[in-house]
């Protein structure tokens, strides 16, 4: 008897709650009748891997497109002539020499660090960290044993420019692929802001405008959302 009238109160508390649509207060309760409440449903966790963009998707990066149906956009600017070919996470290991050969066209201007710094904020701050140390990420507190590795020191400092590149692009193990969401040049301004954060930048390249008359600059990195065409 006491049992039924505890049902009773919880559908009458039920009917109230539907009718006036106050959720909050009830995701207890809710969870302790039903074993969970709406808030609980399905979402994306931190290292759940997402879905890749249904075929006919157009990427931001406008201009980009994949190499196939079911292949990640590699995110190239159309007829650039520094194009590394597609690879994949197994030629990171497979085939070292495919990225640390790649030779890295964006010189690492202001300008360049600063595009790589705002790409970086966006994308990789929330596991790596704003220093880049791993352990001070958002990812750090939810998932402190599957902390993101350190770029600012242990092996990430003795990474080619061009495995960086690869890393962004096709990703490993844990760390998902950036190659839909950073487009080439992107990539490569993300390469430069992380050899800030290693501390490995010597010195900021001259920009385009400053180097003009002096010649020293080789080709300056074209900002316009990673479709630049002046980098060589
Ligand atoms: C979802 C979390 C996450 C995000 C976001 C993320 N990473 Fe990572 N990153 C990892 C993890 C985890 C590893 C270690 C991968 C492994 O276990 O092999 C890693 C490894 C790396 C490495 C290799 C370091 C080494 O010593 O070999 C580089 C370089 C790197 N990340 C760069 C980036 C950059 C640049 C971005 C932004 C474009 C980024 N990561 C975004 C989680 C992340």
């Amino acid at each position: 008897m006491c049992r039924s009238l505890r049902i009773r109160c919880a559908l009458t508390a039920i009917v109230a709650a539907a009718a006036s649509g106050a959720c909050v207060p009830l995701d207890d309760f809710m969870g302790d009748v039903f074993g969970r409440s709406m808030r609980d449903q399905a979402s994306f966790d931190p290292y759940e891997n997402t879905l890749l963009p249904p075929e006919g998707s157009v990427p931001f990066a406008a201009g980009n497109y994949p190499a196939g149906p079911y292949e990640v956009n590699v995110g190239q600017p159309e007829g650039s002539a520094d194009l590394p070919p597609p690879f994949t996470m197994d030629d990171m290991t497979d085939r070292p020499n495919l990225l640390d050969g790649l030779v890295n066209p964006v010189p690492p201007t202001a300008e360049s660090l600063a595009r790589g710094e705002e790409v970086y904020e966006r994308f990789c701050i929330v596991c790596h960290g704003p220093d880049g140390a791993g352990t001070t990420g958002y990812i750090f507190d939810v998932h402190p044993t599957m902390a993101a590795h350190p770029l600012n020191g242990g092996t990430a400092l003795e990474r080619s420019d061009g495995y960086i590149y690869g890393m962004i692009r096709v990703g490993r193990v844990l760390m998902p692929a950036y190659g839909h969401q950073i487009a080439h040049y992107d990539r490569w301004h993300v390469v430069n802001y992380v050899r800030q954060l290693q501390g490995l930048l010597e010195e900021v390249a001259e920009s385009d405008a400053a180097a003009a008359g002096t010649g020293e600059a080789e080709g300056a990195a074209d900002e316009s959302e990673g479709r630049g065409e002046g980098a060589n």
